[in-house]
Parts: structure tokens; sequence; C-alpha cells
């Protein structure tokens, strides 16, 4: 049987960043199974079960892509799948940044196809997730009233592999993808 390991490539704010968000989303009323700071990113696309062939494919390809400069993104607010009155996921707003995440996901996409995996059908919309629920609540008050203030500047993609853990999963860095400047 072929091996394979589930992958994703992100941008990963740094440390700091995470725990700043952590901090100012300690003063609000958050549901949910909390996501472990370590663990915060925003996912450009979500590879699934992939095995070393693909894998390595899709690497090369965002290594020789033109990835562009380094950029701002701020996270501004909350949102929510699939909606506020019913949410299971609640997530941080991007404000600043999200042409570029775009334009990141669009090159990841085109990566992701030649390397053989499957189209993704869903459109990208950039967020990053900080709660999952279960079961679904009303969240509608939370995300209408929240102001975030978190930005930073991003110079590189990681390549994560997402592992299970005792029963909790952890993200490796498999591969780095600087930004030009
Ligand atoms: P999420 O943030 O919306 O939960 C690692 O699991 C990353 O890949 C997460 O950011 C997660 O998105 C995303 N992900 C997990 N399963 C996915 C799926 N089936 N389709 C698209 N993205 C997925």
């Amino acid at each position: 049987m072929v091996q394979t390991l589930r992958a994703f490539l992100a941008v990963a704010p740094p440390h700091e960043v995470r725990h700043a968000l952590v901090d100012q989303l300690r003063e609000l009323d958050v549901p949910g199974r909390l996501v472990p700071a370590a663990n915060l990113h925003l996912t450009l696309r979500f590879l699934g079960d992939v095995d070393q062939v693909a894998l390595d494919r899709f690497s090369a390809s965002i290594d020789q892509a033109e990835r562009g400069d380094s950029f701002i993104v701020s996270l501004t607010g909350l949102g929510s799948f699939p909606n506020p009155r019913k949410a299971t996921v609640v997530w941080a707003r991007v404000g600043k940044g999200g042409q570029a995440l775009y334009e990141l996901a669009e090159i990841a996409e085109s990566g992701a196809t030649a390397s053989g995996l499957t189209a993704e059908e869903r459109p990208f919309a950039p967020h990053l997730t900080i709660s999952r629920v279960r079961p679904p609540r009303d969240v509608v008050g939370l995300v209408n009233d929240t102001e975030l203030d978190i930005s930073w500047r991003v110079s590189e993609l990681v390549l994560f592999e997402s592992v299970m853990k005792k029963g909790s999963v952890s993200y490796e860095p498999l591969e780095v993808f600087p930004l030009i400047r």
C-alpha cells in the first residue's frame, strides 16, 4: 500500500502574533474548542492525504512559482461557518492582505492540480480558524461586536504535515518557501 501523509500549505503567524491573538480572544466569550496557539494558521491549500510523489511535485511547483513579495496581513474581526446562527467554526477575518492570499491560493491550486491532486471545488475563503463548535451555536452577537487588532508581515509560506499525537493534532513544518523581500 502507498504511504500517504496529510498536508497543507499555509501562512503561519509568528509566535508573538499567535499569542497576541490568543490574548485578544481571551477577553471574549468564544464558544467551542479553541485552537491551541501553536496551531493557529491561515490555510492556502489543503492537500488532504497525499503520497510522497504528489507532495514532492507540489512542493517543487511552489518552490518554482513566482510567489511575489512579502505583505501585511491584518485580522480585523470574527466570522463563522456555515453561518453565525448555527456556527460550527469560528474564525478570524482577514482585513489587509486578502488579495495577496487569493493570489497565493491560486498558485497553490495550480500547483496541486499540476501535481495530480483533485481540484478544490470550494472557492478560496481566507480565514484563520480559532474555534470548532459542537453542537453548533449562535455567534451573531460575538461576530457583530468583535474587533481584532492584529497584523504582521508575511514573509514565507509553510508546507505542514498534520500529525495526530495522543488524540490531538500537531502541525509539523515540512518545508518553508520564502517570499521575495
Ligand atoms: P479550517 O481552518 O477551516 O479547519 C489543516 O487541517 C487545515 O486544513 C485547516 O486549516 C483546515 O481548515 C484545512 N482543512 C482540513 N480539512 C479540510 C478539507 N476537507 N477541505 C479543505 N480544507 C480543509
